[in-house]
């Protein structure tokens, strides 16, 4: 049965609860308010149980941190160039967070904001309300996010509407680690697509789509993730690793990637509607102290977030993310285990 606990305290003195789901073969997540985090993910592996998700034991932890672990991240995920954007002739100037960019929706995003946790049967539904101009944001917005736990895998549903035009691209940023500790390094890896958004300055696409061909971004066969993360390419380098925005092939709800651990037998497939995927491999978690005083730093963690291309609304020639009243942003993604 799904279980309610208090979780913590934020700074402005709410009750952050966590909320624990379960399948029927023992596998757990459990969800806080804080950020409607995904603060743990145990799934059985051949091995024993592995907490396969980086994170904090306690709300402070999520409140000082850095690198959204685990997070919903919105209103829009990703960058969004010098930090504006134009809807039907009128502009808005967002919270320059990052480099003079608007990152991962603002300083005070859906990740950093309480949501309120409830269940609907064995689902745990979480509810926040961003109000009008929030991180500069047009209009009144309600978003949602389910979590279901279905034989080993974590079904996430996102869905949003506005009452003022807005772009809207909602994530979430688990990082995963299949083996519990150390980094992803060795981790096998597959992602399907035959190309990725090129990235300058910031990291803010250029508008280039590179094919993967014949570089050290070609993941469509497995591949263990540090094969070539060293490599003298000139993407990675600027990044110190991958943390690049990879075009999916296919469209609709289809399966886009994979992990593999082979010590321990553990697999993950992702399943999205999505058109991108963030690959981000830990390059710039500092050292700190994680969940159950669990050491983490670079490459502890992959970050594999589905998303709408970043910087879709200064780029004309991706997809137009902005979501209108009337409309329903709704998007489902899907952390699905299996034991190889
Ligand atoms: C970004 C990285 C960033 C990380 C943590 C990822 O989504 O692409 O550049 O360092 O989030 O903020």
């Amino acid at each position: 049965m799904p279980e309610r606990f208090l979780f913590g305290t934020s700074s402005k003195g709410e009750r952050i609860d966590a909320l624990r789901i379960f399948d029927s073969k023992g596998n757990s997540a459990v969800i806080i308010e804080y950020g409607a985090t995904v603060q743990s993910l145990v799934i059985n592996s051949k091995e024993g149980p592995v907490d396969t998700v980086l994170g904090y034991d306690s709300v402070q932890g999520y409140e000082n941190g850095t690198c959204y672990y685990g997070t919903t991240v919105g209103r829009v995920a990703n960058r969004i160039s010098n930090a504006l954007i134009c809807i039907d002739g009128e502009e808005y100037s967002l919270t320059r967070n990052e480099n003079g960019n608007c990152h991962h929706g603002g300083t005070f995003g859906m990740h950093d904001v309480k949501w309120d946790g409830s269940f609907d049967g064995e689902t745990a539904v979480f509810r926040c309300f961003s109000p009008d101009g929030e991180e500069g944001f047009p209009g009144n917005m309600e978003a949602e996010v389910r979590y279901r736990l279905d034989n080993g895998a974590l079904h996430m549903v996102f869905r949003a509407v506005v009452d003022k035009p807005c772009p809207v691209n909602l994530t979430n940023h688990c990082y995963f680690n299949l083996a519990g500790e150390g980094t992803i390094l060795d981790h096998d890896m597959r992602v399907g697509a035959d190309r990725y958004t090129e990235t300058g300055a910031g990291n803010i696409p250029t508008g280039r789509l590179i094919d993967v061909e014949g570089t050290p971004f070609d993941f469509r066969a497995m591949k263990p993730i540090g094969k070539d993360i060293d490599c003298d390419d000139p993407q990675l380098i600027a990044a110190r690793g991958y943390d690049h925005n990879y075009c999916l092939n296919g469209n609709g709800f289809r399966e886009v990637a994979a992990l593999e651990c082979r010590d321990n037998g553990l697999g993950m497939r992702i399943i999205t509607d999505m058109p991108g995927v963030q690959v981000y491999s830990g390059n710039f978690i500092t050292e700190e102290k994680g969940k159950n005083g669990t050491l983490y730093g670079r490459n502890s963690g992959i970050a594999l977030e589905t998303q709408f291309y970043p910087d879709s609304p200064n780029r004309p020639e991706f997809m137009d993310i902005t979501l209108r009243p009337g409309e329903v942003f709704s998007s489902e993604t899907v952390y699905a285990f299996y034991s190889l």
